[in-house]
């Protein structure tokens, strides 16, 4: 199984890390790419969204140490199939490459993301959303129908979806503070989120499709 793991994610992924066969700059968008970051998705100032066709996720990187995420996703509730979870996520700041192979992303404070749920005690509500994501392993390789194809791992080594590169130059939101947040007092519909036992954070968010074993990903760590 490990070894199975292993081999697939080889195969899937011929380079690792730092391996990259073009520069990580740019915007990359997942599956259909109706979700891409820019003034098409978030706009801060209102904290509002535009809700695009279809789910997905997508990164944009500038070369001086910019990054923007735009995300989407939608998830069903086990046994009842009309409790249906949408959460638009937006958020940007500074990223760092590590020696390690790993990129480290610290965001502004002013990202933000709704919940809309039918079935929970409030269906819909936006609070701030400002978590520092680190993605221990990444890596671009160039797929034959795709292109340039970048691949995130998440902090537990889940894969993230690819991301198939939708232009070489960054569409992305001006690279600062787009709205003023106060500091970590949470507002009352935060607390209220919270109330009903959930947290949205960044394992929410993203659409995971294979989980790889620790073990196996150890490995590939190393
Ligand atoms: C990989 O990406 C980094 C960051 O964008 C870049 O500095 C480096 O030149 C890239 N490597 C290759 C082989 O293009
Ligand atoms: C927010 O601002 C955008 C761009 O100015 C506008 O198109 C949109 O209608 C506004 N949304 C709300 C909910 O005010
Ligand atoms: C957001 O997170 C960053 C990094 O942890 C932190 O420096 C900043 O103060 C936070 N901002 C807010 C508004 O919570
Ligand atoms: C890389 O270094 C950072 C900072 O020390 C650490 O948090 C992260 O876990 C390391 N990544 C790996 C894959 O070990």
């Amino acid at each position: 199984m490990i070894v199975f793991s292993l081999l697939l994610l080889s195969l899937a992924v011929p380079a690792f890390g730092q391996g990259n066969v073009t520069s990580i700059v740019g915007t990359w968008a997942s599956g259909s790419q109706n979700v891409i970051t820019g003034a098409g998705f978030a706009q801060p100032a209102n904290e509002s969204f535009t809700y695009p066709p279809t789910t997905g996720l997508s990164y944009s990187f500038t070369g001086d140490g910019f990054y923007e995420i735009a995300r989407y996703r939608m998830t069903g509730n086990g046994p009842s199939p009309t409790c249906i979870t949408g959460v638009m996520n937006w958020c940007h700041g500074t990223y760092q490459l590590l020696a390690n192979g790993s990129i480290l992303m610290t965001p502004f404070g002013d990202g933000y993301q709704q919940i809309q749920d039918p079935c929970a005690a409030i269906s819909n509500f936006m609070e701030n959303y400002n978590d520092t994501e680190l993605y221990p392993l990444w890596t671009i390789y160039q797929d034959p129908v795709k292109g340039y194809t970048l691949q995130l791992y998440q902090w537990d080594g889940t894969p993230l979806p690819p991301q198939w590169q939708v232009s070489s130059s960054p569409n992305m939101l001006p690279t600062q503070a787009l709205r003023n947040v106060t500091p970590p007092t949470q507002n009352a519909v935060v607390l209220n989120a919270n109330a009903g036992e959930r947290r949205w954070g960044v394992a929410s968010l993203t659409g995971v499709f294979t989980v790889v074993s620790g073990l196996a990903v150890a490995s590939l760590l190393l």
